[in-house]
């Protein structure tokens, strides 16, 4: 099996794994996981680099846009409010993370590529994983 191939077939069971069923929040999950792949598929994008910085811009756009349009779904399905509001507050926290990181960069903090990519792993999978699935058992509720 390629590189190519196994990140693929990584990709694709990542994909199924994190299915909620809704289609607009999942091709969003996809489109972010894809920015993750660019990166790690591109050994020469380190922090400093403007091949990282384009991909890192677009991300944090993507994810304020994700979060929004994932926020309007979380309120219309019926998931009890304590958990909405430990949901929004995760992706408050991950906006804010990404500010600060953000600043930081600017102003030539140094990171190395690992720290930058696991921490948006976090943002990115992580945080699909362990908060996004638990929309799936609510989105009956919308149809
Ligand atoms: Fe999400
Ligand atoms: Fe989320």
């Amino acid at each position: 099996m390629t590189l190519d191939s196994r990140q693929q077939a990584n990709q694709s069971d990542l994909a199924s794994l994190t299915l909620i069923g809704a289609a607009s929040i999942d091709k969003e999950h996809l489109a972010l996981f894809a920015q993750l792949d660019r990166l790690h598929g591109n050994p020469s994008a380190h922090p400093d680099t403007e091949a990282f910085l384009e991909v890192f811009s677009r991300l944090g756009r993507q994810i304020g846009a994700h979060f929004d349009s994932e926020e309007a779904i979380l309120k219309a399905c019926g998931m009890p409010p304590d958990q909405i509001a430990a949901h929004v507050r995760a992706h408050d926290e991950i906006l804010e993370q990404y500010a600060q990181l953000n600043l930081d960069l600017m102003e030539g903090k140094t990171l190395t590529r690992s720290e930058a990519l696991l921490t948006i792993k976090r943002w990115i999978i992580d945080h699909v994983v362990h908060h996004d699935t638990r929309i799936r058992a609510y989105l009956p509720e919308l149809t």
